[in-house]
Formats: C-alpha cells, sequence, structure tokens
C-alpha cells in the first residue's frame, strides 16, 4: 500500500488537506486494488467539506491543472497523469422505494463509508498527515479482502433494495477477483432480484460485459442463475436450462453446455464478442427442440434460428447493432460448419466453401467450434481434435493457394456486361454465381483466365449470344 500512497498526486492532496484543515481520505476502488495488488487507475477522494472546493484547490497546487466540475453531483475530477481523481463530500445517503437516485446530504466520513455497497468497496485511508496511511475500516473489509468475501456493511436487504444494481456488482466482484458472496448477502440478491427491475439496461450489460471478460465467466452466470435474476435479465438463456427424457432418452442441458463452450473459448480467447457468440452459438436449440422415434432429440436448423435470434437480443439488452452483432451472428450461423466437415472427408471444395462463407472469422469460427465439442467420451473428443488439426492444416494450404477467403470475383459484373453487350440483368448473376462456383468446387483457380475462358463456355451453354 505505501508503494501507492508514494505517488506525488497524494503528497499534494494530503498538504492541501492539512492547509486547509479538512480531514481527507483515499476510499473504495482504489484501497480495494491496491491492497489487492491490482493496477488501478480511478482514484477516489473523500473530504469532510467540499469536494469541490478542495478539487479546486489541489488543482491549483498541482501546476493550475483543469478540473471537470459536475456541480449536480457535487464532485469534481481531475486529471494527474495516469490517474483520474474525482472529489467528493463525505455524504449520507437515504433512497425511495422506485429509484436509485437517493437523497444526498452532508455527512462523516463514518456515513459515507455506510452508505458503500461492499466492505471490501468501503476501506478508506486517511491521507492528514498526522494519521497518514491509517486504514479506517469498520466492517471488517480487510478481514473480508484476506478470506476473499464479498459482503454488505450494512443489512443486505436494504443495501441491494436500495440500489439494485448492486447485486450485478456482486456477481461480477465474485467473477471478477474469484471471491464467494457471503451467504446473508447471496440470500439477500435471491430475495429482492426483482429489484432488478428499476435497473436500466446499460448498467446491467456493463456488468455482464464485465463478467464476459474474467477469466472464468461461467462463475458469473452460475451466481445469475442461483439468484434468479437470470429470467429477468436474459430470458433466452433461461430457456436453455434443463433436460428432458422421452422413451428413455434424453438430451444434453444446453445451459451447462454453452457455459462450458464459453470457458473452453475464454482458455483461448479474450475477445468480448468471440466469447459472446460462445455463449449464444446454441440460443436456437429450445425453440428448434424436437422428439421423434426415428431419430430421437432434434435440434434442426438450431443455427439459423439462432442467428436470426441474435439482433433482437442485442436490440433488448443494449449492446451494439453494428458489425460486432453481425460478427456473432456470422459466428452463430456457421458454428457447426467445421464439425460438420470433420465428421466426413475433409475435401478441398468444402474447406473452400467454409473458407468463402466465413471470411475473416474462420480462425474465430475454428475456435468456437473446437470449444463446441464437450462429449463426456474422451475417445471422440479426441478424434475430433485430431480431425480439427488436418482442418486448420487444410485452411491454410487452401487459402495460400486459392486465397478465396475475402473472395473477390476474378470477372466483375460491369465486365460481363460490356463483353456481352448486356444491360444490367438476371444472367450477370447467374454468370457469377457460376464462376463463384466453379471456382469453389476446384474446377478452376481462381484467376481471371481460367475463369474467363469457363464463362465463355458457359453463356455458349446458357444460350447467351456473343456479339460480333
Ligand atoms: N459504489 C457503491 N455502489 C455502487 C457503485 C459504487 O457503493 N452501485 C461505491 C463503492 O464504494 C465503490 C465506489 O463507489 O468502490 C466506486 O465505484 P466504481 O468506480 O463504480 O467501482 P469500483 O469499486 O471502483 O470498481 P470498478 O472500477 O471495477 O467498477
Amino acid at each position: 500500500m505505501q508503494k501507492f500512497l508514494n505517488h506525488k498526486i497524494f503528497s499534494i492532496i494530503s498538504e492541501t488537506a492539512d492547509q486547509s484543515g479538512i480531514p481527507c481520505y483515499v476510499i473504495g476502488g482504489f484501497v480495494r486494488d491496491a491492497l489487492l495488488g491490482r493496477p488501478c487507475k480511478d482514484i477516489d477522494i473523500v473530504v469532510v467539506g467540499s469536494g469541490i472546493q478542495f478539487a479546486q484547490e489541489v488543482a491549483a497546487k498541482a501546476g493550475r491543472r483543469k478540473i471537470k466540475v459536475f456541480k449536480n453531483f457535487g464532485t469534481a475530477m481531475l486529471h494527474f497523469k495516469e490517474f483520474e481523481v474525482e472529489f467528493v463530500g463525505a455524504r449520507k445517503e437515504s433512497y425511495q422505494r422506485n429509484s436509485r437516485k437517493p437523497i444526498v446530504e452532508n455527512g462523516t466520513l463514518e456515513d459515507d463509508q455506510n452508505r458503500r455497497d461492499f466492505t471490501i468497496n468501503a476501506l478508506a485511508i486517511s491521507l492528514n498527515k498526522e494519521s497518514y496511511g491509517k486504514l479506517v475500516d469498520p466492517f471488517n473489509g480487510l478481514s473480508d479482502l484476506e478470506n476473499k468475501i464479498i459482503r454488505t456493511p450494512l443489512n443486505p436487504d436494504i443495501t441491494f433494495s436500495d440500489d439494485p444494481l448492486r447485486m450485478m456488482r456482486a456477481i461480477r466482484f465474485s467473477s471478477q477477483l474469484e471471491f464467494q458472496i457471503e451467504e446473508d448477502t447471496l440470500r439477500a440478491i435471491s430475495d429482492n432480484n426483482e429489484r432488478i427491475s428499476i435497473i436500466s439496461k446499460e448498467r446491467i450489460i456493463d456488468e455482464l460485459k464485465k463478467i464476459m471478460l474474467t477469466q472464468k465467466p461461467s462463475s458469473g452466470w452460475l451466481l445469475i442463475e442461483y439468484t434468479g435474476l437470470l429470467p429477468l435479465i436474459f430470458p433466452e438463456i433461461e430457456k436453455l436450462k434443463g433436460v428432458e427424457v422421452r422413451e428413455k432418452i434424453g438430451h444434453k442441458d444446453n445451459f451447462w453446455h454453452s457455459l462450458q463452450v464459453l470457458d473452453n473459448v475464454s482458455k483461448n480467447s479474450e475477445d468480448l464478442w468471440l466469447r459472446w457468440a460462445a455463449l449464444l452459438h446454441d440460443i436456437g436449440k429450445p425453440a428448434t427442440k424436437r422428439f421423434s422415434k426415428e431419430h430421437g432429440w432434434t435440434f434442426w436448423g438450431h443455427e439459423t434460428l439462432g442467428a436470426k435470434m441474435i439482433p433482437e437480443i442485442f436490440a433488448r439488452i443494449k449492446l451494439p447493432l453494428n458489425e460486432k452483432m453481425k460478427y456473432v451472428q456470422k459466428l452463430v450461423e456457421l458454428h457447426l460448419r467445421p464439425i460438420a466437415l470433420v465428421s466426413e472427408e475433409v475435401t478441398d471444395s468444402a474447406v473452400r466453401r467454409l473458407l468463402f462463407d466465413a471470411g475473416d472469422t474462420v480462425d474465430d469460427l475454428m475456435t468456437l467450434a473446437e470449444a463446441d465439442i464437450t462429449s463426456k467420451n474422451e475417445a471422440k473428443v479426441k478424434m475430433f481434435l485430431a480431425n480439427f488439426i488436418l482442418v486448420r492444416q487444410k485452411l491454410k494450404e487452401i487459402e495460400e493457394k486459392d486465397a478465396v477467403r475475402n473472395f473477390q470475383p476474378p470477372i466483375s459484373g460491369e465486365e460481363i456486361m460490356e463483353i456481352f453487350s448486356l444491360p444490367p440483368c438476371k444472367t450477370i448473376g447467374d454468370l457469377k454465381i457460376a464462376i463463384k462456383d466453379a471456382i469453389l468446387d476446384g474446377i478452376i483457380g481462381n484467376n481471371h483466365d481460367e475463369a474467363y475462358a469457363f464463362m465463355m463456355e458457359k453463356a455458349k451453354e446458357m444460350g447467351i449470344k456473343y456479339p460480333t
């Protein structure tokens, strides 16, 4: 901790505090992270007095820096080197039932610590000279930090009902820091889960993104499920839960499977969107589930339906409707393709078609498809993984040879129109498709000369006249 307090910004703040005779503390996430040895760039400073005025004094001392004042919140912000320092007066908060916006009054440090979400986030360190570096820890936050426990400082029912976002924060911290949520705190999340309805979608997705980026995101999702938050914030994932048995035939629990795939992908990739694709790859399964004597359980078309569901889901949970959404959609749509490929003989043309359809997502698609192999049958898993190595090799060879990954037609529509003196019409499209298929099927190479010769043949077959 001392190491962090040696930073110049703290000595400037400390001097300012002593000159103005104001009690001053660093508090919250910065203290927590410093004690855990995690890097943190956001410093929260609490003073018993006016945060804005104090920030102005610090700014003057720090070489007349600019501060950003948020009058409505009574806070001010200052950039100092790599840090973003926020100043606020100690406050007491009381909440009304329908809003997470508290009624705020000036208060003591103790009031300020009481209003915080978790004991590990209520730790304060004095910055005044006579007590510099002294930890103020009324709720045994340090011991919770050492024992890896998330616990609310006050009655958890009040803490969560006051600000239900804290239920998501508890789960996020538990997943991020690999801490356990203390029993009564966990019980209170279940009891207050419906209060999540007053939290904006934007806030919820912020927490979900953080959970998705943890080392083992399933731990966060399992808590979301356990506490009954899942149907309230993500009904489509809730529907993946459960196993149905008919005529002694069961299917796998798609919720568990999706979490396993998510964790598998997370071992190999930090990419948020690939992780979303992993979680959502089977999202179309509940709606396509059928049972027949002949085939047992089937989920035919779940990849197509799943891909169709993505825009609606993204819009509702406030993920962006941009190229990231399209990327997730593509992976969901194509997730069965690599496995279908290794189930049969790996032909060049099947590999070419996969490269053509997947384009730049092909490597991520392979990572997802590999992660999707969660069978309990070890021999089966081994066989599939060995075949995947073969497919990756083939993908590389064929891409080097045929460059179909970002396929550009070797003959453009304009050229075809010119050669045959045709206006824009369906024939142009038919010829382009015939050329593309011939390349993907390996009948001709991906170059202008072979494509030209093939096109002339095809045009003759189709009865298209060559102008004389
Ligand atoms: N806090 C709170 N209730 C919330 C949000 C924040 O009590 N719903 C308090 C906590 O004391 C927290 C501090 O405000 O430590 C700062 O909040 P924030 O910057 O959002 O979170 P951090 O705890 O710093 O963690 P992270 O940056 O990972 O979100």
